[in-house]
């Protein structure tokens, strides 16, 4: 059989620091039900450390990913980190990650915004269906509230910060990463991006006072080309395998919006609990919403689940990929959680 990219082991970092909709409604005029019917939020996470960023948040992932693998950092070829939001222009965030770990590999950053998380488990998979690599870290993670105008209702109800990360080994058995789709489209710009800071508009006092420092976006036509694009690219992913909605076991989608969530499900043709969703409690976090859904449902999954994960950001930016899961998680949420943490 073919060599595929199987994951092995799933790690995250949340901050604890929590803002809710009671939090907003003191900084801008918004209020819990606008937040709630328009987005299905209800609290974020947010760095608050200014020694701390997105490097910090990665490198936690990764460390608890290798502790439950019994792995050290040492066993890692590759460090692939999807970020919009890296400590700095350059050295990439997956330079840091390295360092911090203490890991001897290469690796790289990818900026897809949201869907960065999807196109780096494409890219890792690559290296381990090759036979070029073992052992891949994929790391998805994001500090979106250093980009975020917190005088801006529009958007800083929507972002939250976190990190998640998931190692890539091979397989042989059929298990792992079968198939993916992915897109962009580049006439989407004007509608999501972040001007200041890039070679276009270097940082000036100019640059900060037109606030061009932060992202902006105008809702409402990102909210009709994702509906569409995330659909269409997670429908496709299940014609492509041949899959119907009973094959489908787990719809693993990116966090932006529960009504975008919602339509990519129906038009999936699957029910509520095959869909992960915790926007509800950490907000969307760009590149870390996929991981961090395979985190928190990584005890309920068994071996041989067909999971499709889908995605739509900035760019635009779209895709979706077939996974067959390897492992039972449960096991694995035992043996590091302990017997009363995975009963609760
Ligand atoms: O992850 C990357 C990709 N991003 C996405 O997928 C996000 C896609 N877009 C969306 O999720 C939605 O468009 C939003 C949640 C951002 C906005 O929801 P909407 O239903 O599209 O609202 P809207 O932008 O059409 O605004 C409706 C109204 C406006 O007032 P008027 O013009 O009708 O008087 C807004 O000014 O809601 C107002 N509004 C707010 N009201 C209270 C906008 N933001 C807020 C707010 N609180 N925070």
């Amino acid at each position: 059989m073919n060599r595929t990219a199987a994951i092995t082991a799933v790690g995250h970092f949340l901050p604890e620091d929590r803002l809710t909709n009671a939090d907003l409604e003191r900084m801008v005029d918004t209020n819990d039900e606008w937040i709630r019917s328009r987005t299905g939020i209800r609290e974020r996470r947010i760095l608050r450390d200014p020694d701390k960023a997105t490097a910090y948040m990665a490198t936690e992932a990764a460390r608890e990913l290798l502790d439950k693998r019994g792995l050290g950092p040492e066993d890692i070829d590759l460090i692939l980190v999807a970020t919009v939001t890296p400590d700095m222009v350059f050295p990439a965030t997956a330079c840091l990650v390295q360092d911090a770990l203490g890991a001897q590999c290469w690796g790289f950053d990818i900026e897809a915004a949201c869907s960065g998380f999807l196109y780096a488990l494409t890219t890792g998979a690559k290296f381990i269906e090759s036979g070029k690599h073992e052992r891949v870290l994929v790391i998805g993670a994001d500090t979106m509230s250093r980009i975020i105008d917190y005088t801006d209702r529009t958007i800083c109800v929507l972002f939250g910060d976190g990190a998640g990360a998931v190692l890539l080994e091979p397989d042989t058995e059929g298990y792992g990463l079968l198939d993916s789709v992915e897109y962009i489209d580049g006439s989407g710009e004007p509608f999501l991006n972040m001007k200041g800071g890039g070679s276009l508009h270097p940082a000036t006092h100019e640059t900060v006072e037109q606030r061009l420092h932060y992202a902006r976006q105008e809702g409402r036509q990102v909210f009709k080309n994702a509906v569409v694009g995330m659909a269409d690219a997670a429908v496709e992913i299940m014609e492509r395998g041949g899959l119907t909605a009973d094959d489908v076991r787990y719809l693993v989608p990116h966090q932006a919006n529960l009504r975008i969530i919602d339509a990519t499900a129906r038009r999936m043709g699957l029910p509520e609990d095959k869909v992960m969703l915790n926007i509800e409690r950490y907000g969307n976090t760009t590149a870390a919403t996929l991981p961090l859904c395979l985190h928190d449902w990584e005890a309920e999954l068994k071996r041989g689940d067909n999971l499709v994960l889908a995605a739509f950001g900035g760019g635009f930016t779209w895709g979706a990929s077939h996974i067959r899961w390897a492992y039972d998680g449960a096991d694995v949420a035992r043996s590091y959680l302990g017997e009363a943490v995975v009963a609760q």
